[in-house]
């Protein structure tokens, strides 16, 4: 795969994005500052009213994603030859550390990798299973997890399974027979070959992605919007005609080049009827060395997700449907160095643990149409789990994500911020908070997320709600460490999370949200 062309036309973008009116959370700056360079002056303001509801956060944004490719599945998920895989070949603990990620939904087989990928390869008895070459990533690929392995590793993990058929090099026939095998009953040729392989019930995949970015000219079968609309919804018609329960992902832009607007356009036009959702990746990198720029990517994720909301609701006014079409942002994360000769196998820092939050924050903000979110991926390819025959770790951006999985939920609200801000190349009025926040009305607690971007300086922030008090003690859990480039390891855990404890009365409270952090506080709100 061309990673430099997947990457192209982000400057241009840079530019779009920096305009402050595609900020959904309202943010007033306090005080100019070039590149975090002058001293704090007074303390930031974060108001929160329960009231101002986003929308509901969707488990889903929680998701993940694992592709046959370097040492994600084989060695990674799966490894029959360790001493810790369990009676199917599946590693225990990286079971465990996925369980306690609380992984959603799990995205598979590919990325770039279905492209190439014929399903019934990796069914029926594993010894004649065909090896075939997988053009994608310039691998043998064994085919020894396939469908039903992978339905029995969602089960394991506690993850909703969601699959990516091929519409690269896939056919029709092929799209509507997998959903066959997996759905239906009995009584046709597929479900019975199911059933004839072991699961007597079927799987209810609810989840179906139409292709992986078939708008890249690395992507094996890659086609024009109007050539992949037209293929996509014949494929879209005889999927729903099998399982009419399913939920389609049509293929959005996956890089943001000269006309990816007019992509996303045209593939909603033709797949309006019927598609649920719409994908969109982004991957974030600090490609000019510089810090301040690097936290400031995130508003590029931002107003693509504006422009495709905008996009979504143009074609909606267009069309009969009623039902809502929605965003999966199905591949995100940071990655920049380890190119394929690397396997991809990223080794992060706590910068970019808190690039993750901010994508996270990003999310949440635009709960109303991010309903699905997949980072990539999950195991040793740009990964939160790192596992070899040594055993297995958790990588810096790990920890982030765990805290918004197991605890952010419940309805997002719209909060207003006062922070200093600065420039950073293209992107002006950054400001040094990024906040978002979770009402959840049961537990009658108040999630609040903050990255602290400056590098430097601790800021102080009062945390006013409009209406209702706060109580109790308020827990604190801080994603830091040592330096912005502190890395973790198999030996030592540099970057992690501390908890602490605070007691919370009255309408507002007082927190220093320390230089370089990630924070999440939890408080009660009655
Ligand atoms: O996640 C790695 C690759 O990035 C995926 O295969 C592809 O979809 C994207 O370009």
């Amino acid at each position: 795969m061309k990673i430099s062309q997947k990457f192209a036309g982000l400057s241009l973008f840079s530019r779009l994005a920096g305009a402050a009116v595609f900020f959904s959370i309202m943010v007033v700056p306090l005080a100019q500052m070039e590149g975090g360079q002058s001293q704090a002056q007074k303390a930031a303001r974060i108001k929160i009213d329960r009231d101002r509801t986003i929308g509901e956060i969707d488990p889903k944004i929680y998701g993940n994603f694992i592709e046959h490719l370097g040492r994600c599945i084989y060695g990674g998920i799966y490894d029959p030859a360790s001493p810790l895989a369990d009676e199917d070949g599946f590693r225990k603990d990286v079971i465990e550390a996925t369980r306690r990620l609380n992984v959603t939904i799990l995205r598979w087989p590919g990325g770039n990798f279905v492209s190439g990928y014929h399903w019934e390869d990796g069914i029926g008895p594993k010894e004649s299973r065909p090896k075939r070459i997988d053009l994608a990533w310039g691998a043998i690929e064994p085919n020894l997890v396939g469908t039903d392995e992978y339905i029995r590793f969602c089960r394991k993990a506690g993850a909703e399974p969601y699959i990516c058929i091929n519409l690269g090099t896939g056919t029709w026939n092929e799209a509507r027979y997998w959903v066959e095998y997996c759905n239906r009953e009995s009584g046709t040729h597929y479900a019975d070959l199911r059933r004839k392989n072991g699961a007597d019930k079927p799987y209810q995949v609810t989840y179906w992605a139409l292709g992986n970015e078939m708008d890249g000219s690395w992507q094996m079968g890659h086609r024009s919007a109007e050539d992949y609309g037209k293929f996509a919804l014949e494929a879209a018609k005889m999927m729903k005609w099998v399982d009419p329960k399913i939920k389609l992902v049509a293929c959005g832009s996956s890089h943001f080049g000269a006309d990816w607007i007019g992509w996303n356009r045209t593939v909603l036009s033709y797949l309006k009827d019927y598609a649920d959702y719409i994908a969109l990746h982004t991957y974030l990198g600090d490609w000019t060395k510089d810090y301040y720029t690097f936290m400031a990517r995130t508003t590029d994720v931002d107003a693509r997700i504006k422009v495709t909301e905008s996009l979504i609701r143009e074609t909606m006014l267009k069309s009969r449907r009623k039902e809502p079409i929605y965003i999966a942002f199905d591949e995100w994360n940071v990655w920049y160095r380890a190119g394929v000769k690397e396997a991809l196998e990223e080794t992060y820092n706590l910068e970019d643990a808190l690039v993750v939050a901010l994508f996270l924050n990003t999310f949440v903000r635009n709960a109303h149409i991010v309903k699905i979110a997949n980072m990539a991926q999950l195991v040793n390819v740009i990964a939160p789990i790192r596992a070899d025959g040594n055993g297995m770790w958790l990588q810096t951006i790990y920890h982030p994500l765990y805290l918004f999985a197991n605890h952010c939920a419940g309805k997002s609200l719209d909060v207003f911020v006062e922070s200093e801000t600065y420039d950073a190349g293209d992107y002006k009025s950054v400001p040094y908070l990024d906040v978002s926040a979770a009402y959840n009305a049961e537990k009658k607690e108040l999630v609040l997320n903050v990255v602290n971007r400056h590098k430097d300086k601790e800021i102080e922030a009062e945390i006013i709600s409009q209406e209702g008090q706060f109580s109790g003690k308020a827990v604190i859990e801080e994603v830091n460490g040592p330096d912005i480039k502190a890395e973790n390891s198999l030996a030592e855990q540099k970057v992690k999370i501390s908890t602490r404890e605070m007691p919370v009365s009255g309408s507002r409270f007082r927190y220093r949200f320390p230089a370089h952090s990630f924070t999440m506080v939890k408080a009660k709100l009655n």
